[in-house]
């Protein structure tokens, strides 16, 4: 670590600590200076760190950390199309999908966007036939975006019912069968690499499934959504259902290119390229803004301090929203396969702690199985609430109410806490937490939603010297499994039992 960045965590390791109930006492314009707006079409979002432990102290000193850490070139670079991947030689363009970066990256994007859009409309109007169904088979980023956004914006109704499969466990695949008429189903095959395992073994099977049921031109039910369309073409997949996207997008940053098919497919383009725009304002945002101000830094600052400052060893995202049940799983990979790293950009061993484990739940479900531990357990947790001001169901508002009333609540009892002589029905208080609140869920805000979480990753990143966009610690347990599968090898005395055990070798 070099010597200004030691300096920074000495200042603020010595800053004074004031319970968050003092900094609200002590500073009258505490929620003004620490909660923002973004205001996008169809609503805004706002974004409260007030019951956090920054204050101007912190911020000011993180602010100048950013700075001598070259958040701006940092972030100047990822824009502009450079090769921020030292490890893999890559871009990371993913905003280029949203129509935010360099501009051959863009006209490329938006060239790619167009030849989905057309087939997205074709099927639309029938040129596959009846399409009722949609499997949609990927792993890891080419899963989680789509189940997501599926999930959130489609329980109003669907153009085409999409059932999302991952697991190379066979009941997934199963389950997602029974739910489809094999006449009326499309498979889509989402594979950056075209080469997973777990999508390969499932898109087989799938494939065997329709012919075993009657569909002639199995291979003429496969859509491809790919960054290596060769190996699609080599698997059997014609070239007019296959839907590139560029190498430079990384996978956990791909929701926004052809892995957004199956968004496509059943809210409709007008809905995705919403979507896009909604994400595009927090890169303008994200962009534009220096400092403090910059809502995806600043919320970088908080994860810094807890993690750093406070040793927090996790943080807690909890949707209160039945549509974002899914979120936590889709920043668990965002953050966690991003920034679970050991080593600097650099390659030398990293001097601190670096991503937190994520974790999270539906609120209010959560409250009744784990807040135990974060209002009175001894780890420091802290959390992010999400929620939306416009109820996304329509029975008598007493839901959302009862909904809204208890995310609040818990903000509020977390950072009181509450005395009492007996230890067992005391509250510490002076937990943490940061609430962002949006005006609706709509497909505007769900995009700027998730932008907001990728650039709070990269700024995370770049406060702590290390590259997020490569993701070499996946692939010594996928070798592994390889030379299990191929046999001849030897492992140590627990494993070979399981295997033995388990009959996958004699
Ligand atoms: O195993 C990790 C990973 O490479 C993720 O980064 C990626 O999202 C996932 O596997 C799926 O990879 P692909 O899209 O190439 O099938």
């Amino acid at each position: 670590m070099d010597e200004s960045a030691s300096a920074a965590w000495d200042r603020l390791a010595k800053l004074p600590r004031p319970r968050l109930t003092e900094l609200f006492a002590e500073d009258t314009g505490r929620l003004d200076k620490l909660s923002a707006r973004l205001d996008l079409p169809g609503g805004s979002i706002l974004f409260d760190w007030s019951k956090t432990h920054l204050d101007d102290a912190v911020v000011e000193v993180f602010a100048q950390f950013a700075e001598t850490q070259g958040f701006a070139g940092r972030r100047e670079a990822l824009f502009s199309g450079a090769v921020v991947n030292a490890t893999e030689g890559r871009a990371a363009e993913h905003t280029a999908q949203r129509g935010v970066g360099k501009d051959t990256s863009v006209e490329e994007a938006q060239a790619l966007h167009a030849r989905m859009r057309s087939l997205v409309e074709a099927i639309h109007q029938g040129a596959l036939g009846e399409v009722r169904h949609l499997i949609h088979i990927g792993i890891g980023g080419s899963a989680l975006g789509p189940a997501l956004v599926v999930d959130a914006l489609s329980r109003d109704g669907a153009m085409v019912d999409v059932h999302v499969v991952s697991n190379i466990d066979g009941c997934a695949l199963e389950q997602a069968f029974d739910a489809c008429d094999p006449a009326t189903t499309l498979i889509a095959v989402a594979s950056k690499t075209f080469t997973t395992i777990e999508t390969m073994t499932n898109a087989q099977s799938a494939l065997g499934w329709l012919e075993e049921n009657g569909v002639g031109d199995s291979f003429g039910r496969v859509v491809a959504l790919t960054a290596s369309p060769e190996k699609a073409v080599e698997w059997g997949v014609d070239e007019t259902r296959i839907l590139p996207f560029p190498e430079s997008v990384g996978g956990r940053y791909s929701l926004w290119s052809s892995i957004g098919f199956p968004v496509a497919l059943a809210l409709g383009w007008q809905e995705f390229s919403e979507m896009l725009e909604g994400a595009a304002a927090m890169d303008r945002h994200f962009l534009d803004t220096d400092g403090a101000a910059n809502l995806p830094l600043r919320a970088a600052f908080a994860d810094q301090y807890y993690t750093r400052v406070r040793a927090c060893q996790t943080r807690a995202v909890f949707a209160y929203d039945e549509r974002l049940a899914l979120l936590p799983d889709y920043l668990q990979q965002l953050e966690m396969e991003s920034n679970g790293k050991s080593v600097t950009a650099e390659g030398d061993p990293v001097s601190a702690p670096t991503a937190p484990i994520t974790w999270g739940g539906v609120g209010t479900d959560a409250q009744h199985a784990v807040f135990q531990l974060l209002h009175q357990g001894t780890n420091l947790v802290p959390v992010d609430f999400i929620a939306a001001i416009a109820p996304g169901d329509a029975l008598d508002p007493a839901h959302h109410r009862i909904l809204l009333s208890n995310c609040f609540a818990q903000g509020a009892a977390l950072m009181a806490g509450k005395e009492s002589k007996d230890g067992a029905r005391a509250y510490a208080g002076d937990r943490p937490s940061a609430t962002i609140l949006l005006d609706e869920l709509n497909p505007a805000s769900f995009g700027a939603l998730i932008a907001f979480h990728e650039h709070r990753t990269f700024a995370n990143a770049v406060l702590m010297g290390i590259n997020p966009f490569d993701q070499f610690g996946v692939e010594l347990g996928k070798e592994i499994a390889k030379q299990i599968e191929k046999g001849g090898e030897r492992f140590d005395a627990s494993t070979e039992a399981l295997l033995s055990l388990s009959g996958i070798t004699p």
